[in-house]
């Protein structure tokens, strides 16, 4: 565009994150904003209540993954210097439809890898996750660990973490993903297997009775939705150089407990919580393919320095809990009158 000089307008770079107005693309959008940063969020269903206390740092831009033009326009349009890409459908939705699992989840990253080549953004990062492992895996999972899931989203995340590595390898492209644990925190509508422990604590806080849907002994790995948002600005941040695995394991709380320890827990803060117990069969025999108790995340330790800051589940439940007092309406808890 000319400016009124005849001289090229400069525009500032910015930083794109798709997914951006997600549960933790909004967090994470909250911490670019902090720091003063350019931000376009691209997402197919936008959800302003999220970005509460930030609307007026943030430029939404609706649109669909799953459309290569969109995603190549909204790259070209404005001086994208960073992609995080967040966008995706979760487990059970993807499960559900595998076929719409694939246009947006790989099909989409390939749009996403391909804006970034054709218009010369830097960098991108890529969400990913320890769904990528399944088969055979037993007690801690390393990043050398063989990745064999068992789900639509596993195998399509799998295959965007090493498509990744190939544009690094093929186009030079400066690509880096961390793979969350299952992800907890406020305000989690979708379903997924390991909810169950963000509405514990949810329910808890609303005085609404709790029944568990898997057994009181069950655990999965999970990581703090404010944990999430910062490896992956860590990630992105890391020098360079320091990169050398590419697709990290990134821990959350550390060790991993139990349904029946996360309720004692809540129940230091809550005493009157109504907590009970009905496994459902399909869900145990998922826990029981997919035995993985801790996650190792030596590299991302050792190559830009990760280190949860939640990783201690009193002070996780604690902020969770604060978190819903003081911002009902970006979690969506406010009733009309609040
Ligand atoms: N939540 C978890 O437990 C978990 C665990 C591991 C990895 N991840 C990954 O982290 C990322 C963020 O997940 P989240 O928990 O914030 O989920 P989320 O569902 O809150 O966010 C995903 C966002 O992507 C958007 N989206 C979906 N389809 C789209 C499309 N076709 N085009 C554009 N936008 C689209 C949604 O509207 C949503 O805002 C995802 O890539 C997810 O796969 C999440």
């Amino acid at each position: 565009m000319k400016s009124t000089l005849g001289l090229r307008e400069v525009k500032s770079m910015a930083k794109l994150i798709t997914g951006g107005t997600g549960f933790v693309g909004a967090e994470l959008a909250r911490t670019l904003a902090g720091r003063d940063e350019k931000i376009i969020l691209f997402d197919l269903f936008p959800n302003r209540d999220r970005l509460e206390g930030i609307e007026g740092k943030v430029q939404i831009i609706p649109g669909d993954l799953k459309v290569g033009a969109e995603v190549f326009n909204v790259v070209r349009e404005n001086q994208i210097e960073g992609i995080y890409h967040l966008g995706s459908m979760l487990s059970v939705p993807s499960d559900a439809n595998p076929w719409a699992s694939f246009q947006v989840n790989v099909q989409g990253t390939l749009q996403v890898l391909e804006a970034a080549r054709l218009f010369g953004v830097g960098k991108v990062v890529f969400a990913s996750t320890a769904g990528t492992y399944g088969l055979g895996t037993t007690g801690a999972v390393t990043d050398e660990t063989l990745q064999r899931p068992i789900t639509m989203y596993g195998c399509g995340k799998l295959y965007c973490e090493l498509l990744g590595r190939f544009y690094h390898r093929k186009f030079g492209l400066d690509f880096r993903s961390v793979r969350y644990p299952s992800v907890i925190g406020p305000g989690v509508r979708t379903p997924g297997v390991a909810q169950y422990n963000a509405w514990m604590i949810e329910s808890a806080f609303l005085e609404k009775p709790f029944e568990c849907y898997v057994s009181g002994e069950t655990k999965i790995p999970v990581m703090y939705f404010k944990d999430a948002a910062r490896c992956t600005d860590m990630v992105y941040r890391a020098e360079k150089e320091k990169i050398r695995t590419m697709n990290y394991n990134v821990s959350g709380v550390t060790p991993t407990r139990t349904a029946r320890e996360l309720e004692a827990v809540v129940k230091k803060h809550m005493p009157g919580a109504r907590i009970t117990y009905r496994p459902q069969p399909e869900v145990m025999e998922f826990f029981e393919t997919l035995r993985m108790e801790e996650i190792d995340d030596r590299r991302a330790q050792e190559e830009w320095g990760w280190e949860p800051l939640y990783s201690d589940l009193e002070r996780l439940v604690a902020d969770f809990i604060e978190e819903m007092r003081s911002h009902p309406r970006r979690y969506g808890l406010a009733t009309s009158g609040s």
